[in-house]
């Protein structure tokens, strides 16, 4: 089954073609991010705006131009228009923005009327988790972390669409936190591979020395929640310090930038490792995998790889390609493959506030 998966969730408009929920033929990603990194962060209208402008050259390219039924920007009428080779439409329904959500989801809707195509609305958070679909096949029952911009729910899946959410972030996201913190140092948005790259050049003062600056607050507690709102205002302590030197000042990232940078990462990193690898070993599923787009983080990939290696814990470890960890199309269209349940277009509508556990 090959299907066509929309995703237009927050500033990417992209387009797919997903076979069988496992090989990608086709994988078109538009992104407003350098717009918004003039602003320090997405300003919705804006991300809307471009959306409305990308989505049609976005499909038009993942189909392939001809199979569109579009010629110079028109949709060509009825008996003409070609329908594309694909037998389902996906498309992220939410959560979002809610009017980044709509250009997808009406865009999709359309689609499907006209070519008579199956269309299955998305979860956005379910389908980060489909990423490690993509490159490979995770053994049930699974463990799955997904850290996004918004979003940290960690959740056991005995099968396809069979989830249990078990903990989650009281407050800020582990990417929200990145990108908070990044805003403070003066790091460019997306935070999160603005503080990875800053942190990189950090120069460890010796082999032993630790990164223990920030809290890593409710880490001893027994459940598998966070909290990373109190991170910011630690960053922000720092900062107000008199011998720290704004990036904006300096002709580079200093050295002080780039231990805060590393400092901040290493708080996240551990968090979130501790936690989780608590729930594994207590849960032991057959696979933990690692979703959404903090999944792109080097460090914290890592660090998962050499706990479960270094406590032995007999769980296998699926992480997605860097590029498949942010947002694109591609695991909404796997995601839509191993959970196909289509709607009448007209029961189909954006829900910019659903959760990982709700209805679609
Ligand atoms: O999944 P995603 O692309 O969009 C949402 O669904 O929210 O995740 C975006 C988040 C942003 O907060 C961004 O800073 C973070 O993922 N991110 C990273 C890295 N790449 C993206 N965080 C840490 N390290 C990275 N390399
Ligand atoms: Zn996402």
């Amino acid at each position: 089954m090959r299907i066509l998966g929309i995703e237009t969730s927050c500033d990417e408009t992209a387009a797919t073609v997903v076979e069988n929920g496992t090989k990608i033929l086709s994988n078109v990603v538009a992104t407003s991010a350098e717009m918004h990194a003039k602003t320090g962060g997405v300003i919705p209208e804006q991300a809307a705006r471009q959306q409305v402008k990308s989505i049609i050259p976005v499909i038009q390219e993942a189909l392939g131009t001809r199979k569109l039924g579009i010629s110079k920007g028109k949709l060509l009428p009825s008996p003409y228009s070609l329908v594309p080779d694909i037998d389902a439409i996906a498309v992220t329904v939410g959560p979002g923005l809610i009017g980044s959500l709509l250009v997808g989801v009406e865009t999709a809707k359309t689609l499907a009327y006209l070519w008579k195509k199956p269309l299955v609305p998305v979860n956005h958070l379910v389908a980060h988790i489909y990423a490690n679909w993509l490159n490979g096949q995770p053994e049930f029952p699974v463990l799955a972390l997904v850290v996004s911009g918004g979003h940290t729910d960690l959740v056991l899946m005995h099968d396809h669409g069979n989830l249990k959410w078990i903990g989650g972030t009281r407050d800020d996201a582990a990417g929200e936190a990145f990108d908070k913190c990044a805003r403070i140092l003066g790091l460019p948005y997306p935070g999160g591979p603005a503080i990875a790259a800053a942190a990189a050049n950090f120069q460890f003062p010796s082999s032993n020395f630790q990164l223990k600056l920030f809290p890593r607050p409710i880490i001893k507690e027994d459940n598998y929640d966070w909290s990373f709102s109190g991170l910011k205002t630690a960053v922000l302590r720092e900062t107000q310090k008199s011998s720290f030197q704004h990036p904006s000042l300096a002709s580079s990232i200093s050295p002080q930038t780039s231990k805060l940078a590393a400092e901040v990462q290493e708080a996240i990193v551990d968090s979130l490792v501790v936690k989780t690898v608590r729930a594994i070993q207590k849960l032991k599923p057959k696979s933990f995998l690692l979703a959404g787009g903090v999944a792109a983080n080097r460090r914290l990939r890592e660090k998962f790889a050499d706990e479960i290696k270094s406590k032995k814990l007999k769980c296998s470890f699926h992480v997605p390609d860097t590029k498949l960890c942010t947002d694109n199309a591609t695991y909404i269209a796997s995601c839509a493959h191993f959970n196909f349940k289509p709607l009448p277009w007209q029961k189909i509508s954006a829900n910019p506030e659903l959760t990982i556990m709700g209805e679609v």
